[in-house]
């Protein structure tokens, strides 16, 4: 029988976490860049987006650690983007993963250099990666490059930036969460899809997929940030508060807010349907980004 999540999880987790400590330990760099980088790549995440490349990888009945250099560029990437969002002048959060703040332990140019860092190496580890086709590599970049980027994730954060100052729209907070938050996840189960070499159709649904995930996940994250237990979530309860943040349960209610959550999670799993593959974990990921507390 197929592994449940939380077993795949945990052998995955330790898999990912001793390749990212691989990377940064061969690394010729400033010693304490290396450590800041290291600070927060092990800090404890969840490592969902690793996971979601590996499941995608494991409904095709392929081997998940064909998926490890680009779920561990992909969480080098994602941390990076921790990192800059809790500095003073973004976010000004000063616990994340349960620990102090990158800028908190290393000051803020080092927490600045030690994202920059993440961020380019990311792609360096793609483009040498000994495990995919020249083919393969281009496409992971130019999809992870547009993710991250002023057309995804950063597109987002600049939009969540701005409307600190004013009261958004929901088309517009849809807008900034699918970008700052679900495009990366998007492309999480995108790499999964073509590395496991699936065709046209089972990408397009794929896409749908991920979408419905990417911007559930997001949702879920702004009740947390309400409901949440700080011990739990390993960051400060009442940021977005505080900040000014337009989100889900500030727009529509809490309660409109968790529907939204439901109604999103079911289109994930409607799309997931129509791949036709073996796809559990992700039908249990949904699940897991649905109810999750942490
Ligand atoms: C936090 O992401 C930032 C958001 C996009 C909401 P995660 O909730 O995945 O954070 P970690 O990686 O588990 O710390
Ligand atoms: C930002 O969203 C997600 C990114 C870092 C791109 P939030 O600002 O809501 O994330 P948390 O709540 O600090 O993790
Ligand atoms: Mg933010
Ligand atoms: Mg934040
Ligand atoms: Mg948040």
């Amino acid at each position: 029988m197929a592994a449940t999540l939380p077993v795949f999880m945990n052998e995955y987790k330790e898999v990912l976490e001793k390749e990212l400590k691989k990377l940064i330990i061969g690394l010729q760099a400033p010693e304490v860049l290396k450590q800041a980088m290291d600070y927060s790549l092990q800090a404890g995440g969840k490592r969902i987006r690793p996971m979601l490349i590996f499941a995608t990888l494991a409904s095709f009945r392929k081997d998940p650690k064909i998926g490890l250099e680009a779920a561990a560029a992909l969480e080098m990437i994602h941390t990076y983007s921790l990192i800059h969002d809790d500095l003073p002048s973004m976010d000004d959060d000063d616990l994340r993963r349960g620990q102090p703040t990158n800028h908190k332990v290393f000051g803020e140019a080092a927490a600045i250099l030690a994202g920059d860092a993440l961020l380019t190496y990311a792609f360096q580890v793609v483009a040498q990666s000994v495990c995919y086709s020249n083919e393969q590599k281009v496409t992971l970049i130019e999809w992870l490059a547009a993710a991250a980027g002023p057309e995804g994730m950063v597109a987002g954060q600049m939009a969540d930036i701005e409307g600190e100052t004013k009261e958004l729209m929901l088309a517009e907070l849809e807008y900034i969460h699918k970008n700052k938050t679900g495009r990366l996840l998007a492309y999480s189960v995108m790499a999964g899809a073509l590395l496991a070499g699936a065709g046209e159709n089972q990408l397009k649904h794929f896409q749908e997929y991920a979408f419905h995930i990417g911007l559930a996940f997001q949702i879920r994250d702004d009740i947390l940030d309400i409901e949440g237990s700080e011990e739990k979530i390993g960051k400060r309860v009442g940021s977005d508060t505080v900040n000014h943040k337009s989100t889900y349960p500030s727009l529509l209610t809490m309660k409109g807010a968790k529907a939204r959550l439901n109604e999103h999670a079911d289109f994930a799993r409607e799309a997931l349907r129509q791949t036709n593959t073996e796809s559990t974990l992700l039908f249990e990921l949904v699940d897991l980004i649905v109810t999750r507390d942490q």
